[in-house]
């Protein structure tokens, strides 16, 4: 039996679209993910159970890539999958990146690692396509590797970071929310953008973690998506009042992530986003990065 676990991830991080990442785990409580088992069986089954189950309709994404790993290799051997499904979808938070590289990485595993690391990614990047409107890396790297990703780099993350999940129970479509984004965006803006990333990066090598986050900004993508998520910039202000070091959506929401480096007003900035995503069942969560 092969039994893998795929964690929450939040992507773009404001000065990353589609190309920057985190894995993300609750600091008390629980991991928040996808959990894929696979097994022996004389017929093809899945079973799906989890919190958020019950959201999931039509044909999973898990059987897909069952099917589609049997015609990248030939194999026919039948199986039993069961798929805890740990996230709500539409959340922002790489639900449906977590149940394709749970799917992916076991399914592979589970026959003896036929496809070997790139075609595995090519795989989990053409379901994930599939699901959300157009390739991006930026939630499945992050779950498959661990830690802050940049495309399939590492960067280092500084210690004292403590990061906020707030997820306000709305469902957004990632296919939708990447359909009101523009085509085409001004040259200075597009300038702004590379020069804030790199920056960010060479200020993470530096250890200057404020330096860092001060640089995680979004002027593009943001301010289309912000106005569909009710009370986002209205608590994303007040964080950033208190002491956030940067805040944003998480991936194309409605989930907003802030960053802290002060524990005392991370819990303060708790309390308030506890209040934010209590009207619609969401969560708020402190979070380390998972490695
Ligand atoms: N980079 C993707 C987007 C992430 O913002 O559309 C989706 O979670």
């Amino acid at each position: 039996m092969v039994r893998v676990f795929a964690p929450a991830t939040s992507a773009n991080l404001n000065v990353g679209f589609d190309s920057l990442g985190v894995a993300l785990a609750p600091l008390d409580g629980p991991a928040i993910g996808d959990v894929l088992t696979v097994e022996e069986a004389v017929k093809d089954r899945l079973e799906v159970t989890g919190s958020y189950a019950h959201e999931l309709s039509g044909t999973n994404i898990v059987e897909k890539a069952l099917w589609r790993f049997r015609e990248l290799t030939g194999n026919t051997t039948p199986v039993a999958m069961h798929l805890e499904k740990g996230m709500p979808i539409g959340s922002g938070i790489g639900s449906s990146a977590a149940s394709v590289v749970a799917a992916v990485v076991a399914i592979n595993r589970y026959f003896g690692s036929p496809l070997d690391l790139d075609a595995a990614k090519a795989l989990m990047a053409e379901l994930e396509g599939e699901l959300s409107g157009g390739v991006h890396w930026d939630n499945l790297l992050p779950c498959l590797l661990g830690g802050l990703c940049l495309h399939d780099a590492k960067l280092p993350v500084p210690e004292n970071w403590v990061w906020l999940l707030a997820y306000p129970g709305i469902r957004l479509e990632t296919k939708a929310m990447r359909a009101i984004l523009p085509k085409e965006i001004a040259l200075g803006q597009a300038v702004a953008q590379a020069s804030n990333l790199g920056r960010f990066v060479d200020a993470l090598y530096r250890g200057e973690g404020r330096m860092a986050a001060k640089l995680m900004v979004d002027n593009v993508v943001e301010p289309c998506r912000a106005p569909l998520v009710p009370g986002f910039l209205a608590l994303k202000d007040k964080l950033m009042a208190q002491g956030a070091l940067s805040s944003g959506l998480s991936g194309s929401g409605p989930t907003l992530f802030a960053i802290f480096d002060n524990l005392a007003a991370a819990q303060k900035a708790l309390a308030d986003a506890q209040r934010w995503v209590a009207p619609h069942n969401g969560f708020a969560h402190l979070c380390r990065v998972d490695d």
